[in-house]
C-alpha cells in the first residue's frame, strides 16, 4: 500500500459522521472546513435541533465560528442514519464507548450503528471507526455488517483514530502530528487518503482564512497507513503512554517532596532530553477526563483477555488514584483538622479551558473535602452549571461568581484545575479576601517565591513549601 494513492474527484467525497459528541462534532465541522460535504447524524433529536439552530453544545475553541460558517450548507445535521448512509461515500462512527463495570469499553453503541448502516448499504461504502475502541473492533464491525446480509465487496471497515485534546480539538484536527489510517484494502485506503488530502498535500494551509496551527504547506502532517489492528492499538497505546508519563512525573514529584527538590526543575531537566520530550510532565492531582481513565482501563483489560501481563498500567492507575489522596493530606497538613473548615475551591473541570467534568479529579477532591466535613465555595469559569447538576449546592457547598468570592473568608484556597485565568489573579486582592492566606495549589500555577512575597503560605506539588516573607523572617530571626 502506498501513502501516495489518490483519487481524482476528492472534492466529491461525501462524508457522514455518526455521533455529535466531542469527536463527532469536531470531525464533522473540520471535514467541512477542509472542503467536504458532511452530514452529521445523531439519534438524539434535541441535540440535532439545537445544532441545526446554531448551538454548539460544547465549549471548544473555533467551533462556534466554523459551525456558523458551514451550518446548513457544507454541513447538515439529521437523525436519519439510513439517509446519511445512502447519500455518503464514507461513514465515520464517532459514538461513545463508555467504560463498562469490568473496565472494558462498552461497544454496544458502535454495534447498533454498524447494524443500522448495514440495513441501508446497497453500494460500496467505507465505514470508518473513529471512536476509541479496542483491537479487533474493526473485525467485529465487519462481521456485524455481514451478518445483516451485506456482501463483503460492498464495504470496507477502516480504523482512523483521533488524537484530539478537548479545548484545542479543532486545531488538533486540522494540525495533527499524524493521521493514522488502518486499512486492509487499497480501495478504502485511497478514499481515506483523498479525504485527508487537503491537509497532507498542504493545500489547506495556503488558504488565507485557515485555522492557524503548527502545520504549514511546507510541513504538512504525515498520513501513516497501517493495518486495522495496528491503528486500534496505536490509539490505546498513545493514551496509555501519555497517562504513564503523567503518573511517572507525579511519582517523581512525591520523591521531590520527600527530598526538598523541585519537580519543575527535574521535569525540565529530563524533558530537555529529546528522547523524552517536555510535554505531559506537569505534575498535579492526577489525570482525569473522558479518555485517559477509561482508555487505560480498557487497554489493561484487552491485555488481560489476551493473557498479556501489563501490570505497568495497573501501577499507572494506582499512582493516579493515590495522587488525589496525597493532595487531601496536603490540605490537612496545612489546616491541621478539616471538619468545619471553609475551603475556597478554584476549578471543577478535569482540566483548564473546558467545561467537561467527566472523571474530573477536581470534583473527586471536592467530594473528599465534603466527606471530611468542610464547607466549600467553588468557582470554575465554565464548568459550574454541569457540576451543579451532578453535585447540587447545599448547606456545605456553594457555587460562586468568581475566584475572589471563592476565597472570601475561607480558611484556605485550593486550586484544582489549571485554568489560565487563575494564573493572572490579583494576589493582593486574594490575600485580603482569605481569612487565612493559605493556598494549596494542585496544578503548580504560581511561582512559590511570588506567593511568599505576597504573604501566602503556599503548598504546591513536588516543590518546597513557601511561607510568607514576614513569618519566615520572624521564625528564622534569632531569639532576643
Ligand atoms: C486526551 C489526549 O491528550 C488526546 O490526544 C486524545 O485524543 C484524547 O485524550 C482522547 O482520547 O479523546 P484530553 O482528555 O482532552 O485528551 O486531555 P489532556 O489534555 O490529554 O489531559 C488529560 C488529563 O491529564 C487532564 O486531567 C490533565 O489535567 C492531565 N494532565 C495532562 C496532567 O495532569 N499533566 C500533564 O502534563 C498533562
Amino acid at each position: 500500500m502506498s501513502t501516495t494513492t489518490r483519487i481524482d474527484n476528492k472534492t466529491d467525497i461525501k462524508i457522514a459522521v455518526v455521533g455529535s459528541g466531542y469527536v463527532g462534532l469536531v470531525a464533522a465541522v473540520c471535514f467541512a472546513e477542509m472542503g467536504h460535504d458532511v452530514i452529521c447524524v445523531d439519534n438524539d433529536e434535541r441535540k440535532v435541533s439545537a445544532l441545526q439552530g446554531g448551538d454548539t453544545l460544547i465549549h471548544e475553541n473555533n467551533l462556534p465560528e466554523l459551525l456558523e460558517r458551514y451550518r446548513n450548507n457544507k454541513i447538515r445535521f439529521m437523525t436519519d442514519l439510513g439517509e446519511a448512509t445512502r447519500t455518503c461515500d464514507a461513514i465515520f462512527i464517532a459514538v461513545g464507548t463508555p467504560q463498562s463495570e469490568t473496565g472494558d469499553a462498552d461497544l454496544s453503541y458502535v454495534e447498533a450503528v454498524a447494524c443500522e448502516i448495514a440495513r441501508s448499504l446497497t453500494t460500496y461504502k467505507v465505514i470508518v471507526e473513529k471512536s476509541t475502541v479496542p483491537v479487533y473492533t474493526n473485525e467485529w464491525i465487519r462481521r456485524a455488517i455481514e451478518r445483516n446480509g451485506v456482501a463483503r465487496e460492498l464495504f470496507d471497515v477502516v480504523s482512523n483514530p483521533e488524537f484530539l485534546r478537548e479545548g484545542t480539538a479543532v486545531s488538533d484536527f486540522l494540525h495533527p502530528d499524524r493521521i493514522v489510517v488502518g486499512a486492509n484494502s487499497d480501495r478504502a485506503a485511497t478514499v481515506l487518503s483523498a479525504i485527508y488530502a487537503p491537509l497532507t498535500d498542504g493545500e489547506y494551509y495556503t488558504r488565507p482564512d485557515h485555522i492557524a496551527g503548527p502545520c504549514t504547506a511546507d510541513a504538512p502532517p504525515p498520513l501513516l497507513l497501517t493495518s486495522t489492528k495496528s491503528a486500534e492499538i496505536i490509539k490505546h497505546a498513545s493514551n496509555a503512554f501519555l497517562a504513564l508519563k503523567i503518573s511517572f512525573i507525579n511519582a517523581v514529584s512525591n520523591l521531590c517532596e520527600a527530598t526538598d527538590a523541585n519537580v519543575e526543575q527535574v521535569a525540565r531537566g529530563i524533558g530537555l532530553d529529546s528522547r523524552i520530550g517536555p510535554k505531559f510532565l506537569r505534575p498535579g492531582i492526577g489525570y482525569g477526563g473522558s479518555c485517559f481513565p477509561k482508555d487505560v482501563a480498557a487497554f489493561r483489560s484487552v491485555a488481560d483477555q489476551l493473557g498479556i501481563d501489563f501490570n505497568l498500567l495497573t501501577e499507572v492507575e494506582k499512582i493516579n488514584t493515590h495522587q488525589k489522596k496525597r493532595f487531601l493530606s496536603k490540605v490537612r497538613s496545612a489546616l491541621w483538622t478539616l471538619r468545619g473548615k471553609r475551603i475556597g475551591v478554584l476549578g471543577l473541570a478535569f482540566k483548564g479551558e473546558t467545561d467537561d467534568i467527566r472523571d474530573s479529579p477536581a470534583i473527586e477532591l471536592v467530594e473528599m473535602l465534603l466527606a471530611e466535613g468542610c464547607t466549600i465555595a467553588a468557582f470554575d469559569p465554565a464548568a459550574m452549571k454541569r457540576t451543579a447538576d451532578a453535585l447540587p449546592p447545599g448547606p456545605n457547598l456553594r457555587y460562586v461568581e468568581d475566584a475572589y468570592a471563592a476565597a472570601d473568608d475561607a480558611d484556605a484556597l485550593v486550586i484544582l484545575t489549571d485554568w489560565q485565568e487563575f494564573g493572572t489573579l490579583d494576589l493582593n486582592k486574594l490575600n485580603t479576601a482569605l481569612r487565612y492566606p493559605i493556598v494549596i495549589d494542585g496544578r503548580n500555577l504560581f511561582d512559590p517565591q511570588v506567593m511568599s512575597d505576597h504573604g501566602f503560605t503556599y503548598l504546591s506539588i513536588g516543590r518546597p513549601a513557601a511561607y510568607p516573607v514576614r513569618e519566615l523572617t520572624a521564625s528564622t530571626s534569632p531569639t532576643p
